[in-house]
C-alpha cells in the first residue's frame, strides 16, 4: 500500500504519468533536431527520441523497418526520398488543416504524394567556398557549372553520394534536367576527376570548405551563413546557368506505434513558431508556413535562376534508383 501511494505521488510529480513517446528520424542538421527536440520535450511534456540519418540513409532505414515501424515521424530532409517513400507506401496519407498556410510549393509536394509527405522548407543548390583558399590560389569564386571542370580545381572539390544524401541526389537530377541525362553523366565525369571525396551526408562538405580541408563544395546555399556565422571564411552561390531546389519534407510513418504523438507532433512542426527554429538554430531555409518570419540571411529566391525541377519525376522510385545506380557504375567507379 505505502510503495504504491510513493509511486503515484511520484508519478504525478514529475507529470509524465501520461507522457506519449513519439521517435523522430531527423534529416537537417543536429542543432535543429536538438531545439526541436528540446523545446518539443519541455512544451509539451512528451518523449521525444530523435535520431538523425542523411535523406538517402532514412528511407534506407524505413524500407528495413516495412513491417515493423519503429519511427513515427520522418523530418525533414530533401523530398525526392519522401516521394519515394510514398510510392512505396511506407508513409501515412494524412491531409493536415494547415494545409492552407502553407507555401503553393509544399501543398504541391502533398499533393504529389497522395498527401503522404508535406514540404516544410525549401532551398536552393549552388556551391560553397572558402575565400581564404581562393585568394591563395589567386583564383576566382566558380559562377557555373562548367567553372567546377577547371583542372585547377583538382582534388579541391567534395561533393556528398548521392545514394545516402539527397542533396547529392538534388544534384545529380538538377543536372540531368538541366543538361538532359547524356551529357549530364559525361560532366559528372569529368567532375569526378576534380572530386577530392564524396561524404555520406549531405552537409559534409560545407563544413570541409568551412574548415579550409576544401576550397568547393556543392552544397545547399542556405548552409553557408551559418558555418559563417560560426567565424568561418565561406560564401555561397548559386550557378548562373540554373540549379534546383529542395523541398524539405516530412512524413507521418504508416504503423506508427504512436500515431496520435505523431500526428501532434507534425502538426506542431507546421507552425510558424516551430517553423522559426531552423533560423534560430542557423540553418536557413525558406519555411513552408506563409506566416513563419523569413531570416534576411535565407538566399532570395528571385535573385536565383531556377530549373522547373520535376520532383514526381525525379521522387519515382524506380528513377531515384537508377539515377543513382548509373551514377555508381559510370561516376564512382572511375579512378581519379
Ligand atoms: C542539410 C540541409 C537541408 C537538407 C539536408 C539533406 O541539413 O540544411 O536543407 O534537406 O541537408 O541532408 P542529406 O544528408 O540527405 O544530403
Amino acid at each position: 500500500m505505502k510503495k504504491m501511494f510513493v509511486v503515484s505521488v511520484l508519478a504525478a510529480a514529475s507529470g509524465f504519468v501520461q507522457a506519449q513517446t513519439v521517435n523522430v528520424i531527423c534529416s537537417v542538421q543536429a542543432e535543429w533536431c536538438n531545439m526541436i527536440g528540446t523545446v518539443y520535450a519541455k512544451t509539451t511534456g512528451t518523449k521525444i527520441n530523435v535520431s538523425m540519418k542523411g535523406s538517402g540513409e532514412a528511407l534506407a532505414q524505413l524500407i528495413a523497418e516495412k513491417d515493423n515501424p519503429k519511427t513515427d515521424i520522418w523530418f525533414g530532409g530533401t523530398g525526392d526520398p519522401h516521394l519515394q517513400a510514398a510510392e512505396l507506401g511506407l508513409s501515412l496519407e494524412y491531409k493536415s488543416p494547415t494545409l492552407p498556410q502553407l507555401q503553393s510549393w509544399a501543398q504541391q509536394q502533398a499533393q504529389q504524394s497522395g498527401y503522404r509527405t508535406v514540404g516544410i522548407y525549401s532551398g536552393p543548390l549552388g556551391f560553397g567556398y572558402n575565400t581564404e583558399l581562393l585568394a591563395k590560389k589567386k583564383m576566382q569564386p566558380p559562377k557555373t557549372w562548367a567553372d567546377l571542370l577547371n583542372p585547377a580545381l583538382k582534388g579541391d572539390i567534395q561533393s556528398a553520394n548521392p545514394a545516402s544524401s539527397g542533396t547529392a541526389y538534388t544534384m545529380v537530377a538538377t543536372l540531368v534536367q538541366l543538361m538532359g541525362e547524356d551529357k549530364a553523366f559525361e560532366y559528372l565525369k569529368k567532375l569526378h576527376a576534380n572530386i577530392s571525396q564524396y561524404t555520406r551526408s549531405g552537409t559534409g562538405p560545407i563544413k570541409a570548405v568551412a574548415r579550409g580541408e576544401t576550397m568547393v563544395s556543392i552544397s545547399f546555399v542556405h548552409d553557408a551563413p551559418g558555418e559563417k556565422m560560426n567565424g568561418f571564411p565561406i560564401e555561397a552561390v548559386t550557378p548562373t546557368d540554373g540549379t534546383g531546389a529542395e523541398i524539405g519534407s516530412m512524413s507521418i510513418i504508416k504503423g506508427a506505434r504512436n500515431m496520435d504523438a505523431a500526428k501532434k507532433f507534425y502538426e506542431w512542426a507546421l507552425t510558424p513558431a516551430a517553423q522559426e527554429m531552423a533560423a534560430a538554430a542557423k540553418q536557413f531555409q525558406v519555411p513552408s508556413n506563409k506566416a513563419a518570419k523569413v531570416d534576411p540571411r535565407v538566399p532570395d529566391f528571385k535573385k536565383i535562376k531556377f530549373i522547373n525541377y520535376d520532383y514526381a519525376k525525379y521522387g519515382a522510385s524506380a528513377e531515384r534508383k537508377r539515377l543513382i545506380a548509373r551514377w555508381e557504375k559510370e561516376v564512382n567507379s572511375l579512378p581519379r
